[in-house]
């Protein structure tokens, strides 16, 4: 077997909403500023009982479904999460156990919001060096557990969600090619200040857990390398941008996607966008997306797409998946 291929994806979002609206009540923003400057909309929030493992369950179990695969057959589980039930075990170890996988391989990755590409990158591989026959791909976050809700520069933009997808390993491509990246030079402009080993307060928000970012500098770093990316990605497929069908972007921001857009020459009708419904929901953001396009039937088997993200570290990365 040569390649891995998406067999099946699916998502979960929960129930409670978050509108512009609601946001006006607790800090001094707009929906009218909101909409303009970022897409955003709306977000889903976690309910109280709710963590990162019981989204990302059920975005498992409707990838299997779809993908007509039992919790038996699948070889290794990795999880892209910035935001982890526990400090230990991992997501990905209490996924296997709820999911009812056999005693394979799980882990987390923490690569914000680029993990699950980070993740993507990792089952790929796992498959095609045949150690692992299926995959199980999970992109999850339980934010709104770590965003500051008097921070109007980051609480109007992030939100709770799960995406997943199921590998298989083929003959026909597939996953074509996948490419991580990190510089962890600019650590300062978007970071959560602490974690355990750096004195962990049990007060959360005391913490300063928080994610913390200057969303200007941000932007025009993400603008920048989501374009060399995208160069890179189809530079080692010997493509051209002409070739694409669908750019599935990681959703933070309307104004970065229409830019990486417009760098591939590809009007927004060839965009799968779901920012307006959910905000930036990190690692289970382009999973997200893809399921959307997946199941209302714009993306057909053939279809060549293109997977992009970049996020706190910096990291980026992008996969470009033959349908
Ligand atoms: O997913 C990981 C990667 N993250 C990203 O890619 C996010 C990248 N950054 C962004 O998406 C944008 O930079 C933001 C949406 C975060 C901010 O948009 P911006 O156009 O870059 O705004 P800004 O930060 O330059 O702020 C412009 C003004 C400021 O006011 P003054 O100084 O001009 O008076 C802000 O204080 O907008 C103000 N502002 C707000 N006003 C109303 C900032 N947040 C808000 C808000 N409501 N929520």
């Amino acid at each position: 077997m040569s390649y891995s291929r998406i067999a099946g994806t699916g998502s979960y979002l929960p129930e409670k909403i978050l509108t512009n609206a609601d946001l006006e009540a607790l800090v001094d923003t707009s929906d009218e500023w909101i909409v303009e400057r970022t897409g955003i909309r709306q977000r889903h929030m976690a309910a109280e009982h709710q963590t990162t493992s019981d989204m990302a369950y059920e975005a498992a179990l409707r990838a299997m479904d779809m993908a007509g695969v039992e919790p038996s057959e699948i070889g290794f589980l990795a999880v892209g999460t910035t935001t982890p039930d526990l400090v230990f075990p991992s997501t990905a170890v209490l996924l296997q156990e709820r999911l009812g996988l056999p005693h394979v391989g799980a882990m987390d990755v923490n690569a914000a919001c680029t993990g699950f590409l980070y993740a993507l990158s990792i089952a790929d591989k796992w498959i095609r060096v045949g150690d692992a026959d299926k995959a199980l791909v999970i992109g999850a976050e339980c934010l709104t557990r770590i965003v500051d809700w008097k921070d109007r520069g980051t609480c109007v933009l992030f939100g709770d969600g799960a995406g997943a997808v199921v590998l298989e390993a083929s003959d026909e491509p597939g996953i074509l090619s996948t490419h991580i990246h990190a510089n962890g030079e600019h650590v300062d402009l978007l970071r959560s200040r602490r974690g355990i080993s750096t004195g962990f307060d049990f007060d959360l928000h005391n913490g300063g857990v928080t994610i913390e970012m200057k969303g200007n500098e941000v932007f025009k770093v993400a603008v920048r390398t989501l374009g060399r990316i995208v160069d890179e990605t189809l530079a080692a497929n010997n493509m051209d941008k002409s070739e694409l069908d669908w750019l599935i972007p990681h959703q933070a921001n309307l104004r970065i996607i229409a830019a990486t857009a417009r760098k591939l020459n590809m009007t927004m009708e060839q965009v799968i966008l779901t920012v307006q419904n959910h905000g930036n929901t990190s690692a289970a953001s382009v999973p997200l997306a893809l399921d959307t396009a997946v199941r209302d039937g714009r993306i057909q088997r053939g279809h060549k797409l293109l997977l992009e993200a970049f996020g706190g570290g910096f990291t980026w990365g992008s996969a470009l998946v033959q349908y």
